[in-house]
């Protein structure tokens, strides 16, 4: 049996809708109730409980072989993921999947892929067999600029010059469900991209290609970036995490490609020209 965490989130529901269509039996630990009835639709068993909850933890890891650690940043990320680690020791599950992320090599750092390399270290001490997940930047971190490509075709990150190979979280979801129902993935590092690398004034290109309109891409300088986000992200913690990382983008911290993805599923990796293609609803009235 495998468990997943993170299945109502962005990546780990793609997960799980992935190993419902391969018939794979799995469950799911989730924190809100009425999203149960979206993991049994994908023919997957909610288990309503948090990662907290250590006596619902134990019951969701029994029988389990196989599992996935996916959790949202934060300050109590580290202890979080540990603690689930531990639990799956002592329910003596055998493989443990990390979404981990690309700028986490051993030598980070920065805040949050300092922190993914020090989990990964404890799942490594743990004895458990493993596989760490490590996708560069998502597409869909371009939904949140929908607004302002539909009112003033712009849109605006602090990346100066940096690329991304970036990706799109319906392939991740893909990759990570053919690993946990997959063999022969013991112990692997997968560092994961979309097919091109591209900075974000060629991003703004392909948007342009697409819409039929010019759309420009406005470089905003750091601080006044961090100043804009603080009226959204109003914990110091994740505020400055995410500007240290996005610092590391700037100064061109994901500026490669894989071909990872196609080689473990066969498939091309969406393109960006696609995934606006099919996200037009968010960028045209
Ligand atoms: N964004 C990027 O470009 C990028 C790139 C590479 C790697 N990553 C990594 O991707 C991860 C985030 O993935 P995502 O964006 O797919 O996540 P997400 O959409 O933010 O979803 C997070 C999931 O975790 C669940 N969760 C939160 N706290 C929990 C707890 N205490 N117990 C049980 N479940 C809990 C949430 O449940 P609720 O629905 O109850 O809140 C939700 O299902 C991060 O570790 C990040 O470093 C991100």
């Amino acid at each position: 049996m495998i468990l997943i965490t993170g299945a109502t989130g962005k990546t780990g529901y793609e997960v799980a809708k992935n190993l419902g269509a391969l018939g794979i039996p799995f469950k799911t630990l989730i924190r809100d109730p009425d999203k149960a009835s979206q993991i049994t639709e994908l023919g997957g068993q909610p288990i309503v409980g948090s990662i907290e909850d250590d006596v619902l933890l134990n019951q969701a890891l029994e029988g389990v072989n196989r599992t996935l650690i996916l959790l949202p940043n934060s300050e109590q990320q580290l202890s979080l993921e540990k603690r689930f680690v531990d639990a799956a020791v002592k329910a003596q599950v055998k493989h443990v999947v990390k979404m981990s992320s690309m700028e986490a090599l051993p030598e980070a750092t920065r805040t949050i892929p300092r922190m993914h390399v020090e989990s990964e270290n404890h799942i490594k001490d743990s004895g458990l067999s493993w596989t760490m997940i490590k996708p560069n930047f998502f597409m869909q971190n371009l939904l949140g600029s929908g607004k302002t490509i539909k009112e003033q075709n712009k849109f605006f990150f602090p990346f100066a010059n940096g690329t991304t190979a970036m990706m799109d979280v319906r392939d991740i979801g893909l990759f990570i469900a053919k690993v946990l129902s997959g063999e022969g993935h013991e112990n692997q590092n997968y560092e994961i991209t979309g097919p091109e690398l591209l900075s974000f004034h060629e991003v703004a290109e392909k948007f342009s290609l697409v819409l039929g309109t010019e759309v420009n891409y406005v470089n905003v300088p750091m601080d006044a970036y961090k100043t804009t986000l603080s009226q959204f992200v109003t914990n110091q913690w994740h505020l400055d995490a995410v500007i240290d990382l996005f610092e590391d983008i700037a100064e061109g911290g994901l500026d490669y490609t894989t071909t990872t993805f196609s080689d473990l599923t066969g498939k091309s990796p969406c393109s960006l020209e696609q995934f606006i293609e099919e996200h037009l609803s968010f960028y045209r009235n």
